[in-house]
């Protein structure tokens, strides 16, 4: 009796085991060679440090061609090409990552690895080559890299392309208004973008408009108290985002990707985080050579880490924060009073932040989902308008173009482009809207103090 209950008892186990064992290979992972992969789809998915390359409407498009209409004026808030690390990043990442590395490499040699959804030997191989760029020092941090000099001069380039009356002729000052933000990056995309419309030879004798110190128009979220105190709530343990980081998709995910590098134990925030970021940051620098970093996330890991980014975003840049649709008043209010009167400068360009492009965004109206985005609704939210790297990858820009039409009720007419896509709205015919129907959807910029207003 006691003989059979103990054999019963061992098959018992070894069932349990055995299940155990499987519920763990089959959840980690899909198996995938991202050095194979000839798309590599997922690096259209890294939120903010996306490159705009891979993002960006097409270059043939002809979505600027409006039948009986032609352009007479373009308004663009930019932001920023591909640039390095900032400073902290530069000085945790290369330390963590040597280590992660030589352990991910002594890992597979020792065979501490999942059956399912190995790495592959070409992964592998990239890791072996790996190492930390010795150029990218403190010195060098958030400086625009050449990548991110093209970004910005190619779109000059396009732009100029479609828009040939507008930018007709050579350099002129009263006929371009250009501004940027008092850093490295900005004022370097300034300038590949004034040689992508001018030519390198014209650069010097181009100007810029300098900005106030406070900068409410490019910056405003620097200079308003509510905003830096609901960033902070973000962070609080019951916000969307907190929750999703200790929701079971989260927490899975990370343990997948750990168990998938060979790692009895799941990954720090910092190590996870580390390898997220030379991942972007290296395909964005280098677009046609794969990282090893983006080989450590499956498609999966990639969708579920671009929606923690984005609730990120959602909570402190748009729809999500009640207090944010009239922060961008002062660039709205430009853009209004540019693109209502025929006289004045032809051509304005902006050249700001990520932060900025968001909130623009919002204080149009775009891209607005009709349920927020919370920690309990990843799957219902997978075709969200909402996704920070088709909003606000690297060179992000939103462009306004007048156009003068032989219509005689409507001649002005203003077409929104979000990186070289037109911008739909419901009151726009198939996103040619009418002067008038501008001015009334956005007439709280018109008609109010932007000074009182944008900051609640
Ligand atoms: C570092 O900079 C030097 C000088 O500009 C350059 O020759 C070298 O290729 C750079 N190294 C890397 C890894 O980019
Ligand atoms: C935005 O400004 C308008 C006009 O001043 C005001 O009615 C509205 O309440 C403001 N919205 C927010 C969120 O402050
Ligand atoms: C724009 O104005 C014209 C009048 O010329 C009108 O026929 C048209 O319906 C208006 N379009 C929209 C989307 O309001």
């Amino acid at each position: 009796m006691t003989h059979c209950f103990l054999r019963f008892s061992v098959i018992i186990l070894i069932i349990t085991t055995v299940q155990l064992s499987q519920a763990r290979s089959s959840t980690c992972c899909d198996d995938y060679c991202y050095s194979l992969d000839p798309d590599r789809t997922q690096s259209k998915h890294f939120a903010t440090k996306t490159a705009y390359e891979v993002v960006r409407g097409s270059s043939t498009s002809q979505e600027h061609v409006v039948r009986h209409c032609r352009p007479s004026k373009f308004w663009m808030l930019v932001r920023h090409g591909t640039r390095l690390p900032g400073k902290s990043d530069i000085e945790s990442m290369p330390p963590i990552l040597n280590d992660l590395r030589d352990t991910i490499l002594e890992n597979y040699a020792h065979q501490i690895s999942p059956k399912r959804g190995l790495m592959c030997a070409q992964d592998l191989d990239l890791f072996k080559q790996w190492q930390w760029d010795k150029n990218i020092t403190v010195q060098y941090e958030s400086f625009l890299t050449d990548q991110g000099w093209d970004d910005l001069k190619s779109l000059a380039m396009r732009e100029k392309d479609r828009f040939s009356e507008v930018f007709d002729g050579s350099y002129a000052e009263q006929r371009y208004l250009f501004r940027h933000t008092k850093t490295q990056r900005t004022e370097a995309s300034f300038k590949a973008f004034a040689e992508g419309l001018f030519g390198e030879e014209s650069l010097d004798s181009i100007s810029t408009e300098p900005g106030p110190n406070d900068d409410v128009l490019l910056k405003p979220y620097d200079f308003c108290p509510a905003y830096t105190a609901n960033k902070e709530k973000i962070k609080d343990p019951d916000s969307e985002l907190s929750k999703f980081v200790r929701s079971p998709l989260y927490t899975q995910t990370l343990a997948d990707i750990s168990t998938r590098l060979g790692f009895q134990d799941v990954l720090t925030t910092d190590q996870i985080d580390a390898m997220w970021n030379a991942c972007r940051f290296e395909q964005a620098w280098n677009l046609r050579q794969p990282s090893p970093w983006c080989s450590v996330f499956t498609k999966t890991h990639v969708n579920v880490i671009e929606y923690k980014e984005d609730l990120n975003y959602y909570y402190q840049n748009s729809y999500g924060y009640a207090m944010g649709s009239n922060l961008s008043c002062h660039a709205m209010a430009d853009m209004m009073k540019h693109m209502g009167r025929e006289d004045g400068e032809q051509v304005v360009g902006y050249f700001t932040h990520e932060s900025a492009i968001q909130i623009f965004l919002v204080a149009l109206g775009a891209t607005k989902d009709t349920e927020d985005l919370r920690a309990d609704n990843y799957y219902s939210m997978r075709q969200r308008q909402f996704v920070s790297s088709d909003l606000a990858p690297f060179a992000a820009n939103v462009a306004v173009v007048r156009y003068e039409c032989d219509d005689p009720v409507e001649p002005t007419k203003l077409k929104f482009f979000l990186n070289e896509k037109t911008l739909k709205f419901g009151w726009c015919n198939r996103g040619l809207c009418n002067w008038s129907e501008v001015a009334y959807q956005y007439r709280r910029f018109l008609d109010g103090n932007c000074d009182e207003m944008y900051c609640g």
